[in-house]
Protein backbone atom coordinates (compact mmCIF):
# COMPACT_ATOMS: atom_id res chain seq x y z
CA UNK A 1 0.00 0.00 0.00
CA UNK A 2 1.22 3.35 -1.22
CA UNK A 3 0.53 6.77 0.30
CA UNK A 4 1.66 9.81 -1.79
CA UNK A 5 0.89 13.28 -1.27
CA UNK A 6 -0.27 15.38 -4.03
CA UNK A 7 0.56 19.04 -4.16
CA UNK A 8 -2.84 21.30 -3.70
CA UNK A 9 -4.34 23.33 -6.50
CA UNK A 10 -4.20 26.45 -4.89
CA UNK A 11 -1.81 27.58 -2.47
CA UNK A 12 -4.86 28.08 0.20
CA UNK A 13 -6.32 24.63 -0.40
CA UNK A 14 -5.85 21.93 2.23
CA UNK A 15 -3.37 19.08 0.61
CA UNK A 16 -4.97 16.61 -1.25
CA UNK A 17 -4.23 12.66 -0.99
CA UNK A 18 -3.72 10.14 -3.44
CA UNK A 19 -6.13 7.49 -2.53
CA UNK A 20 -3.55 4.51 -1.68
CA UNK A 21 -3.11 1.66 -3.88
CA UNK A 22 -5.22 -1.58 -2.61
CA UNK A 23 -2.49 -4.53 -2.09
CA UNK A 24 -2.71 -7.61 -3.80
CA UNK A 25 -2.29 -6.53 -7.77
CA UNK A 26 -0.09 -8.29 -10.09
CA UNK A 27 1.83 -6.98 -13.26
CA UNK A 28 -0.61 -6.49 -16.76
CA UNK A 29 -3.14 -7.40 -14.85
CA UNK A 30 -3.91 -5.59 -11.97
CA UNK A 31 -6.11 -6.50 -9.51
CA UNK A 32 -8.58 -7.85 -12.67
CA UNK A 33 -7.91 -11.42 -12.03
CA UNK A 34 -9.27 -10.85 -8.43
CA UNK A 35 -12.00 -9.33 -8.98
CA UNK A 36 -13.00 -11.75 -11.78
CA UNK A 37 -12.92 -14.48 -9.60
CA UNK A 38 -14.50 -12.95 -6.53
CA UNK A 39 -16.05 -9.82 -6.71
CA UNK A 40 -17.41 -10.16 -3.59
CA UNK A 41 -14.55 -10.96 -1.55
CA UNK A 42 -12.50 -8.44 -3.06
CA UNK A 43 -14.98 -6.06 -2.91
CA UNK A 44 -15.33 -6.03 0.19
CA UNK A 45 -11.73 -6.44 1.47
CA UNK A 46 -10.85 -2.75 -0.01
CA UNK A 47 -12.47 -1.69 3.33
CA UNK A 48 -8.64 -2.84 4.83
CA UNK A 49 -6.78 -0.82 2.30
CA UNK A 50 -8.64 2.38 2.99
CA UNK A 51 -12.14 4.81 2.96
CA UNK A 52 -11.01 5.69 -0.52
CA UNK A 53 -8.10 3.11 -2.97
CA UNK A 54 -6.70 3.34 -6.23
CA UNK A 55 -7.23 -0.53 -7.93
CA UNK A 56 -6.01 -1.22 -11.07
CA UNK A 57 -8.20 -2.53 -13.75
CA UNK A 58 -5.26 -4.18 -16.27
CA UNK A 59 -3.75 -0.67 -17.38
CA UNK A 60 -6.49 1.65 -16.24
CA UNK A 61 -6.75 3.03 -12.49
CA UNK A 62 -10.10 3.07 -11.30
CA UNK A 63 -11.31 4.39 -7.76
CA UNK A 64 -13.38 2.62 -5.05
CA UNK A 65 -15.01 3.81 -2.21
CA UNK A 66 -14.99 2.18 0.51
CA UNK A 67 -17.25 4.25 3.20
CA UNK A 68 -20.65 4.77 3.54
CA UNK A 69 -20.64 8.55 4.29
CA UNK A 70 -18.42 9.37 1.19
CA UNK A 71 -20.49 6.89 -1.20
CA UNK A 72 -23.41 9.74 0.18
CA UNK A 73 -20.76 12.25 -0.99
CA UNK A 74 -20.54 10.69 -4.15
CA UNK A 75 -23.76 10.21 -5.02
CA UNK A 76 -24.80 13.94 -4.33
CA UNK A 77 -22.01 15.70 -5.73
CA UNK A 78 -22.13 17.22 -8.81
CA UNK A 79 -18.92 16.21 -9.90
CA UNK A 80 -20.04 13.09 -10.69
CA UNK A 81 -21.80 11.54 -13.66
CA UNK A 82 -23.02 7.96 -15.10
CA UNK A 83 -20.15 6.85 -17.03
CA UNK A 84 -17.88 3.79 -17.26
CA UNK A 85 -17.90 0.52 -18.80
CA UNK A 86 -21.30 -0.73 -17.37
CA UNK A 87 -23.07 2.06 -18.03
CA UNK A 88 -21.22 1.92 -21.89
CA UNK A 89 -22.13 -1.90 -22.20
CA UNK A 90 -25.98 -0.93 -21.40
CA UNK A 91 -26.28 1.70 -23.65
CA UNK A 92 -24.38 -0.19 -26.51
CA UNK A 93 -27.05 -2.99 -26.01
CA UNK A 94 -30.06 -0.97 -24.90
CA UNK A 95 -30.22 2.19 -26.43
CA UNK A 96 -28.44 5.61 -25.61
CA UNK A 97 -31.57 7.86 -24.92
CA UNK A 98 -32.78 5.79 -22.00
CA UNK A 99 -33.16 7.67 -18.27
CA UNK A 100 -30.62 5.07 -16.90
CA UNK A 101 -27.86 6.03 -19.33
CA UNK A 102 -28.53 9.98 -19.70
CA UNK A 103 -26.75 12.84 -18.36
CA UNK A 104 -27.47 16.27 -17.33
CA UNK A 105 -30.76 18.03 -19.17
CA UNK A 106 -31.57 15.49 -20.84
CA UNK A 107 -31.91 13.37 -17.68
CA UNK A 108 -33.19 15.71 -15.50
CA UNK A 109 -36.05 15.94 -18.33
CA UNK A 110 -36.55 12.25 -18.55
CA UNK A 111 -36.66 12.15 -15.08
CA UNK A 112 -39.35 14.82 -14.95
CA UNK A 113 -41.57 12.61 -17.11
CA UNK A 114 -41.22 9.58 -15.66
CA UNK A 115 -41.48 10.82 -12.20
CA UNK A 116 -45.36 10.80 -11.60
CA UNK A 117 -46.02 7.12 -12.27
CA UNK A 118 -43.42 6.21 -9.31
CA UNK A 119 -44.47 8.93 -6.94
CA UNK A 120 -45.79 7.23 -3.51
CA UNK A 121 -49.20 8.46 -3.87
CA UNK A 122 -49.27 6.59 -7.51
CA UNK A 123 -48.33 2.96 -5.89
CA UNK A 124 -52.36 2.16 -4.79
CA UNK A 125 -53.33 2.39 -8.57
CA UNK A 126 -51.35 -0.49 -9.16
CA UNK A 127 -52.04 -2.40 -5.66
CA UNK A 128 -54.76 -4.90 -7.91
CA UNK A 129 -52.54 -6.01 -10.50
CA UNK A 130 -49.88 -6.58 -7.66
CA UNK A 131 -52.34 -8.51 -5.47
CA UNK A 132 -54.00 -10.55 -8.77
CA UNK A 133 -50.49 -11.42 -9.84
CA UNK A 134 -49.25 -12.31 -6.44
CA UNK A 135 -52.04 -14.38 -5.39
CA UNK A 136 -51.68 -16.02 -8.97
CA UNK A 137 -48.33 -17.32 -8.38
CA UNK A 138 -49.47 -18.70 -5.03
CA UNK A 139 -52.58 -20.73 -6.75
CA UNK A 140 -49.75 -21.69 -9.25
CA UNK A 141 -47.63 -23.18 -6.99
CA UNK A 142 -50.76 -24.94 -4.80
CA UNK A 143 -50.28 -27.78 -7.98
CA UNK A 144 -47.07 -29.19 -6.16
CA UNK A 145 -44.00 -30.16 -7.53
CA UNK A 146 -40.64 -28.45 -7.38
CA UNK A 147 -40.46 -24.61 -8.32
CA UNK A 148 -37.74 -23.13 -10.07
CA UNK A 149 -37.50 -19.73 -8.34
CA UNK A 150 -35.58 -18.30 -11.60
CA UNK A 151 -38.00 -18.37 -13.72
CA UNK A 152 -40.81 -17.89 -11.52
CA UNK A 153 -39.50 -14.59 -10.07
CA UNK A 154 -38.30 -13.53 -13.38
CA UNK A 155 -42.16 -14.35 -14.81
CA UNK A 156 -44.03 -12.12 -11.85
CA UNK A 157 -41.45 -9.27 -11.37
CA UNK A 158 -41.76 -8.77 -15.47
CA UNK A 159 -45.62 -8.91 -15.68
CA UNK A 160 -46.12 -6.54 -12.66
CA UNK A 161 -43.61 -3.83 -14.31
CA UNK A 162 -45.24 -4.28 -17.62
CA UNK A 163 -49.08 -4.64 -16.52
CA UNK A 164 -48.60 -1.79 -14.06
CA UNK A 165 -46.27 0.69 -16.12
CA UNK A 166 -47.76 -0.26 -19.77
CA UNK A 167 -51.58 -1.17 -19.29
CA UNK A 168 -53.12 -2.69 -21.89
CA UNK A 169 -54.24 -5.97 -23.08
CA UNK A 170 -51.18 -5.86 -25.39
CA UNK A 171 -49.22 -6.81 -22.35
CA UNK A 172 -51.01 -9.95 -20.82
CA UNK A 173 -50.28 -11.01 -24.27
CA UNK A 174 -46.90 -10.55 -24.91
CA UNK A 175 -45.94 -10.73 -21.09
CA UNK A 176 -44.28 -14.37 -21.43
CA UNK A 177 -42.41 -13.24 -24.71
CA UNK A 178 -41.06 -10.40 -22.58
CA UNK A 179 -40.16 -12.69 -20.04
CA UNK A 180 -38.15 -14.69 -22.35
CA UNK A 181 -36.56 -12.16 -24.31
CA UNK A 182 -35.40 -10.61 -20.98
CA UNK A 183 -33.82 -13.18 -19.43
CA UNK A 184 -31.72 -14.31 -21.85
CA UNK A 185 -30.58 -10.92 -22.67
CA UNK A 186 -29.75 -10.22 -19.12
CA UNK A 187 -27.47 -13.37 -18.88
CA UNK A 188 -25.89 -12.42 -22.03
CA UNK A 189 -24.78 -8.96 -21.47
CA UNK A 190 -22.88 -9.55 -17.92
CA UNK A 191 -20.93 -11.86 -19.92
CA UNK A 192 -20.34 -9.18 -22.24
CA UNK A 193 -19.11 -6.89 -19.88
CA UNK A 194 -17.26 -9.21 -17.57
CA UNK A 195 -15.57 -10.61 -20.25
CA UNK A 196 -15.62 -8.66 -23.03
CA UNK A 197 -14.58 -10.03 -26.11
CA UNK A 198 -15.90 -7.88 -28.32
CA UNK A 199 -15.35 -9.75 -31.72
CA UNK A 200 -16.06 -13.26 -30.17
CA UNK A 201 -19.90 -12.08 -29.47
CA UNK A 202 -20.21 -12.02 -33.36
CA UNK A 203 -19.26 -15.42 -34.12
CA UNK A 204 -22.00 -17.36 -35.03
CA UNK A 205 -22.26 -19.62 -31.94
CA UNK A 206 -25.52 -21.00 -30.81
CA UNK A 207 -24.95 -18.75 -27.15
CA UNK A 208 -24.45 -15.58 -29.60
CA UNK A 209 -27.45 -16.21 -31.90
CA UNK A 210 -29.61 -16.58 -29.08
CA UNK A 211 -28.87 -13.73 -27.21
CA UNK A 212 -29.11 -11.86 -30.43
CA UNK A 213 -32.50 -13.41 -30.86
CA UNK A 214 -33.51 -12.47 -27.30
CA UNK A 215 -32.15 -8.75 -27.34
CA UNK A 216 -33.74 -8.50 -31.55
CA UNK A 217 -37.37 -9.82 -29.51
CA UNK A 218 -37.18 -7.39 -26.57
CA UNK A 219 -36.39 -3.91 -28.96
CA UNK A 220 -39.54 -6.01 -31.21
CA UNK A 221 -41.70 -6.05 -28.28
CA UNK A 222 -41.47 -2.71 -27.08
CA UNK A 223 -42.48 -1.70 -30.62
CA UNK A 224 -45.32 -3.38 -31.02
CA UNK A 225 -46.58 -1.89 -27.35
CA UNK A 226 -45.96 1.27 -28.71
CA UNK A 227 -47.73 0.97 -32.14
CA UNK A 228 -50.85 -0.80 -30.73
CA UNK A 229 -51.00 2.04 -27.69
CA UNK A 230 -51.25 4.50 -30.40
CA UNK A 231 -53.53 2.45 -32.91
CA UNK A 232 -55.92 2.07 -29.95
CA UNK A 233 -56.58 5.37 -29.19
CA UNK A 234 -56.41 4.98 -25.96
CA UNK A 235 -54.63 7.24 -23.19
CA UNK A 236 -54.58 5.68 -19.70
CA UNK A 237 -52.97 7.19 -17.01
CA UNK A 238 -50.06 5.53 -17.23
CA UNK A 239 -46.29 5.50 -17.90
CA UNK A 240 -46.21 4.90 -21.48
CA UNK A 241 -48.87 7.93 -22.43
CA UNK A 242 -46.78 10.31 -19.83
CA UNK A 243 -43.85 8.97 -22.40
CA UNK A 244 -46.15 8.86 -25.72
CA UNK A 245 -46.84 12.98 -24.64
CA UNK A 246 -43.60 14.03 -23.11
CA UNK A 247 -42.33 17.28 -24.62
CA UNK A 248 -38.31 18.05 -25.31
CA UNK A 249 -37.02 21.41 -23.61
CA UNK A 250 -38.40 23.25 -26.84
CA UNK A 251 -42.43 21.94 -26.13
CA UNK A 252 -41.59 19.60 -29.37
CA UNK A 253 -42.76 15.59 -28.85
CA UNK A 254 -39.84 13.38 -28.08
CA UNK A 255 -38.61 11.34 -30.69
CA UNK A 256 -39.40 7.67 -31.38
CA UNK A 257 -35.70 6.94 -30.74
CA UNK A 258 -36.55 8.18 -26.68
CA UNK A 259 -40.05 6.86 -26.55
CA UNK A 260 -38.44 3.26 -27.46
CA UNK A 261 -34.99 3.46 -25.32
CA UNK A 262 -37.19 4.91 -22.44
CA UNK A 263 -39.33 1.84 -22.21
CA UNK A 264 -36.67 -0.43 -22.40
CA UNK A 265 -34.71 1.35 -19.89
CA UNK A 266 -37.32 1.56 -17.37
CA UNK A 267 -38.73 -2.14 -18.30
CA UNK A 268 -34.42 -3.69 -18.05
CA UNK A 269 -33.37 -2.90 -14.42
CA UNK A 270 -37.06 -2.84 -13.12
CA UNK A 271 -37.42 -6.79 -13.97
CA UNK A 272 -33.92 -7.88 -13.12
CA UNK A 273 -33.84 -6.30 -10.04
CA UNK A 274 -37.31 -7.24 -8.82
CA UNK A 275 -37.03 -10.96 -9.53
CA UNK A 276 -32.99 -11.04 -8.07
CA UNK A 277 -35.01 -9.58 -4.33
CA UNK A 278 -37.89 -12.29 -5.46
CA UNK A 279 -35.33 -15.08 -5.02
CA UNK A 280 -33.46 -13.89 -2.48
CA UNK A 281 -36.57 -13.42 -0.63
CA UNK A 282 -37.65 -17.16 -0.91
CA UNK A 283 -34.10 -18.44 -0.02
CA UNK A 284 -34.52 -16.54 3.20
CA UNK A 285 -38.14 -17.82 4.00
CA UNK A 286 -36.74 -21.27 3.41
CA UNK A 287 -33.56 -20.97 5.23
CA UNK A 288 -35.53 -19.14 8.25
CA UNK A 289 -38.55 -21.05 9.32
CA UNK A 290 -38.97 -19.05 12.02
CA UNK A 291 -39.28 -15.64 10.02
CA UNK A 292 -41.84 -17.62 7.36
CA UNK A 293 -43.53 -18.73 10.41
CA UNK A 294 -43.53 -14.74 12.05
CA UNK A 295 -44.21 -13.10 8.94
CA UNK A 296 -47.55 -15.58 8.22
CA UNK A 297 -48.36 -14.53 11.84
CA UNK A 298 -48.21 -11.06 11.07
CA UNK A 299 -50.31 -11.18 8.07
CA UNK A 300 -52.67 -13.49 9.50
CA UNK A 301 -52.96 -10.82 12.23
CA UNK A 302 -53.71 -7.91 10.05
CA UNK A 303 -55.98 -9.67 7.46
CA UNK A 304 -58.12 -11.54 10.26
CA UNK A 305 -57.40 -14.82 7.81
CA UNK A 306 -59.09 -13.05 4.02
CA UNK A 307 -56.19 -12.86 1.34
CA UNK A 308 -53.58 -10.29 1.85
CA UNK A 309 -54.79 -7.67 0.08
CA UNK A 310 -52.98 -4.57 -1.49
CA UNK A 311 -53.99 -2.20 1.70
CA UNK A 312 -52.64 -4.55 4.35
CA UNK A 313 -48.55 -3.64 3.10
CA UNK A 314 -48.07 -0.44 5.16
CA UNK A 315 -49.61 -2.75 8.73
CA UNK A 316 -47.49 -5.77 7.79
CA UNK A 317 -44.49 -3.96 9.27
CA UNK A 318 -42.45 -6.54 10.08
CA UNK A 319 -42.58 -8.19 6.58
CA UNK A 320 -41.32 -5.18 5.19
CA UNK A 321 -38.23 -5.40 7.59
CA UNK A 322 -37.58 -9.13 6.54
CA UNK A 323 -37.60 -7.57 3.30
CA UNK A 324 -35.21 -4.23 4.13
CA UNK A 325 -32.98 -6.77 5.78
CA UNK A 326 -32.55 -9.47 2.85
CA UNK A 327 -32.25 -6.27 1.01
CA UNK A 328 -29.58 -5.55 3.07
CA UNK A 329 -27.38 -8.65 2.86
CA UNK A 330 -27.95 -9.18 -0.65
CA UNK A 331 -28.46 -6.01 -2.56
CA UNK A 332 -30.27 -6.93 -6.08
CA UNK A 333 -27.53 -3.77 -7.26
CA UNK A 334 -24.50 -4.61 -5.74
CA UNK A 335 -22.04 -2.71 -7.93
CA UNK A 336 -22.07 0.86 -8.91
CA UNK A 337 -20.15 3.30 -10.98
CA UNK A 338 -19.81 6.80 -11.63
CA UNK A 339 -16.88 9.11 -13.82
CA UNK A 340 -15.42 12.16 -12.91
CA UNK A 341 -16.22 14.83 -15.04
CA UNK A 342 -13.83 17.79 -13.18
CA UNK A 343 -10.51 17.41 -10.88
CA UNK A 344 -12.10 17.28 -7.27
CA UNK A 345 -11.95 15.73 -3.87
CA UNK A 346 -13.46 13.32 -1.85
CA UNK A 347 -12.51 12.42 1.80
CA UNK A 348 -9.32 14.71 1.54
CA UNK A 349 -8.42 12.41 -1.86
CA UNK A 350 -7.96 13.85 -4.95
CA UNK A 351 -9.64 12.19 -8.22
CA UNK A 352 -8.62 13.70 -11.18
CA UNK A 353 -11.10 14.40 -13.77
CA UNK A 354 -12.16 11.23 -15.93
CA UNK A 355 -11.49 8.64 -13.33
CA UNK A 356 -13.92 5.78 -12.94
CA UNK A 357 -15.37 5.63 -9.40
CA UNK A 358 -16.89 2.38 -8.08
CA UNK A 359 -18.22 1.42 -4.79
CA UNK A 360 -20.36 -1.69 -3.70
CA UNK A 361 -23.57 -1.56 -2.08
CA UNK A 362 -23.06 -5.15 -0.77
CA UNK A 363 -19.52 -4.24 0.46
CA UNK A 364 -21.39 -0.84 2.08
CA UNK A 365 -24.17 -3.21 3.79
CA UNK A 366 -22.09 -5.84 5.18
CA UNK A 367 -19.56 -3.33 7.16
CA UNK A 368 -19.06 -3.70 10.44
CA UNK A 369 -18.22 -0.55 11.12
CA UNK A 370 -21.54 0.00 10.47
CA UNK A 371 -23.48 -3.06 11.85
CA UNK A 372 -23.31 -5.25 15.02
CA UNK A 373 -23.22 -8.85 14.35
CA UNK A 374 -23.26 -7.66 10.12
CA UNK A 375 -23.34 -11.13 8.72
CA UNK A 376 -26.10 -12.25 11.10
CA UNK A 377 -29.59 -11.77 9.32
CA UNK A 378 -31.81 -9.66 11.75
CA UNK A 379 -34.98 -7.50 10.50
CA UNK A 380 -35.83 -6.37 13.75
CA UNK A 381 -32.50 -4.05 13.17
CA UNK A 382 -35.49 -1.91 10.95
CA UNK A 383 -37.51 -1.16 14.48
CA UNK A 384 -37.65 2.27 14.54
CA UNK A 385 -35.80 2.45 18.18
CA UNK A 386 -32.90 0.22 16.36
CA UNK A 387 -32.93 1.41 12.80
CA UNK A 388 -31.47 5.15 14.01
CA UNK A 389 -28.07 2.98 15.10
CA UNK A 390 -27.81 2.56 11.25
CA UNK A 391 -25.28 5.60 9.94
CA UNK A 392 -26.44 7.44 7.23
CA UNK A 393 -25.83 6.03 3.74
CA UNK A 394 -24.78 2.90 5.16
CA UNK A 395 -28.40 1.31 3.75
CA UNK A 396 -28.98 2.54 0.60
CA UNK A 397 -30.11 -0.60 -1.74
CA UNK A 398 -31.75 1.77 -4.08
CA UNK A 399 -28.91 4.44 -4.30
CA UNK A 400 -29.29 8.15 -3.20
CA UNK A 401 -29.39 11.39 -5.20
CA UNK A 402 -30.71 12.15 -8.54
CA UNK A 403 -29.84 9.14 -9.74
CA UNK A 404 -31.82 7.59 -6.93
CA UNK A 405 -34.23 4.54 -8.03
CA UNK A 406 -37.72 5.63 -9.26
CA UNK A 407 -38.90 2.30 -8.52
CA UNK A 408 -38.29 2.20 -4.67
CA UNK A 409 -41.96 2.36 -3.23
CA UNK A 410 -43.52 0.39 -6.14
CA UNK A 411 -40.58 -2.36 -5.25
CA UNK A 412 -40.93 -2.19 -2.04
CA UNK A 413 -44.98 -2.55 -2.03
CA UNK A 414 -44.97 -5.60 -4.69
CA UNK A 415 -41.70 -7.51 -2.32
CA UNK A 416 -44.17 -6.83 0.91
CA UNK A 417 -46.98 -7.87 -0.76
CA UNK A 418 -45.25 -10.97 -2.33
CA UNK A 419 -43.85 -12.13 0.89
CA UNK A 420 -46.33 -11.95 2.82
CA UNK A 421 -48.70 -14.04 0.24
CA UNK A 422 -45.96 -16.84 -0.27
CA UNK A 423 -45.29 -17.08 3.65
CA UNK A 424 -48.39 -17.32 4.64
CA UNK A 425 -49.62 -20.41 2.04
CA UNK A 426 -46.79 -22.03 2.33
CA UNK A 427 -43.67 -23.25 3.62
CA UNK A 428 -40.46 -23.42 1.38
CA UNK A 429 -37.62 -26.67 1.52
CA UNK A 430 -34.56 -26.40 -0.93
CA UNK A 431 -34.91 -29.60 -2.77
CA UNK A 432 -31.87 -31.83 -3.85
CA UNK A 433 -30.26 -29.99 -6.80
CA UNK A 434 -30.73 -26.91 -5.27
CA UNK A 435 -27.64 -24.17 -5.53
CA UNK A 436 -27.96 -21.68 -3.10
CA UNK A 437 -24.99 -19.67 -3.76
CA UNK A 438 -24.65 -16.53 -4.80
CA UNK A 439 -24.38 -16.05 -8.26
CA UNK A 440 -23.20 -12.46 -9.27
CA UNK A 441 -24.09 -11.13 -12.57
CA UNK A 442 -25.28 -7.63 -13.55
CA UNK A 443 -27.57 -8.37 -9.98
CA UNK A 444 -26.61 -10.62 -7.35
CA UNK A 445 -29.12 -13.89 -6.90
CA UNK A 446 -29.12 -17.30 -5.86
CA UNK A 447 -27.38 -19.41 -8.46
CA UNK A 448 -30.20 -22.19 -8.88
CA UNK A 449 -32.80 -22.48 -6.20
CA UNK A 450 -35.08 -24.74 -6.36
CA UNK A 451 -37.80 -25.50 -3.97
CA UNK A 452 -40.57 -27.60 -3.02
CA UNK A 453 -43.71 -24.94 -1.58
CA UNK A 454 -45.20 -26.99 1.36
CA UNK A 455 -49.12 -25.94 1.51
CA UNK A 456 -49.58 -24.51 5.46
C1 LIG B 1 -35.60 -4.44 -5.63
C2 LIG B 1 -35.82 -3.62 -6.63
C3 LIG B 1 -34.87 -2.57 -7.12
C4 LIG B 1 -33.61 -2.23 -6.71
C5 LIG B 1 -32.78 -2.86 -5.60
C6 LIG B 1 -33.17 -1.13 -7.55
C7 LIG B 1 -31.96 -0.48 -7.41
C8 LIG B 1 -31.55 0.56 -8.20
C9 LIG B 1 -30.30 1.24 -8.05
C10 LIG B 1 -29.25 0.95 -6.99
C11 LIG B 1 -30.23 2.19 -9.03
C12 LIG B 1 -29.07 3.07 -9.37
C13 LIG B 1 -28.82 4.19 -8.43
C14 LIG B 1 -27.52 4.88 -8.74
O1 LIG B 1 -26.94 4.79 -9.83
O2 LIG B 1 -27.06 5.54 -7.83
C15 LIG B 1 -31.45 2.10 -9.81
C16 LIG B 1 -31.75 2.91 -10.88
C17 LIG B 1 -32.90 2.78 -11.62
N1 LIG B 1 -33.95 1.94 -11.39
FE1 LIG B 1 -34.11 0.63 -9.87
N2 LIG B 1 -34.16 -0.85 -8.46
C18 LIG B 1 -35.22 -1.69 -8.23
C19 LIG B 1 -36.43 -1.69 -8.90
C20 LIG B 1 -36.76 -0.89 -9.95
C21 LIG B 1 -38.05 -0.86 -10.61
C22 LIG B 1 -39.24 -1.72 -10.23
C23 LIG B 1 -37.95 0.02 -11.64
C24 LIG B 1 -38.98 0.42 -12.67
C25 LIG B 1 -40.00 -0.32 -13.03
C26 LIG B 1 -36.61 0.58 -11.61
C27 LIG B 1 -36.12 1.50 -12.51
C28 LIG B 1 -34.90 2.13 -12.37
C29 LIG B 1 -34.43 3.18 -13.28
C30 LIG B 1 -35.18 3.72 -14.50
C31 LIG B 1 -33.17 3.57 -12.81
C32 LIG B 1 -32.29 4.68 -13.40
C33 LIG B 1 -32.56 5.98 -12.67
C34 LIG B 1 -31.71 7.15 -13.10
O3 LIG B 1 -30.56 6.96 -13.50
O4 LIG B 1 -32.20 8.28 -12.99
N3 LIG B 1 -35.92 -0.01 -10.58
N4 LIG B 1 -32.24 1.11 -9.27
Amino acid sequence: MTVESVKPATPDAPELREPPLAGGGIPLLGHGWRLARGPLAFMTRLRDHGDVVRIRLGPKTVYAVTDAGLTGELALSPDYIIAGPLWESLEGLLGKEGVATANGPLHRRQRRTIQPAFRLDAIPAYGPIMEEEAHALAERWKGGGTIDCTSEAFRIAVRVAARCLLRGRFIDERAERLCTALASVFQGMYQRMVVPLGPLYKLPLPANREFNRALADLHLLVDEIIAERRASGQRPDDLLTALLEAKDDNGDPIGEQEIHDQVVAILTPGSETVAATIMSLLLVLADHPEHADKVRAEAEAVTGGRPVAFEDVRKLTHTNNVVTEAMRLRPAVWILMRRAVTDTELGGYRIPAGADIVYSPYAIQRDPRSYRRHLYFDPDRWLPERSGDVPKYAMRPFGVGKRKCPGDHFSMALLTLVTAVLAGTFRFEQVTGSDAATRVGITLRPQRLLLTPVPR
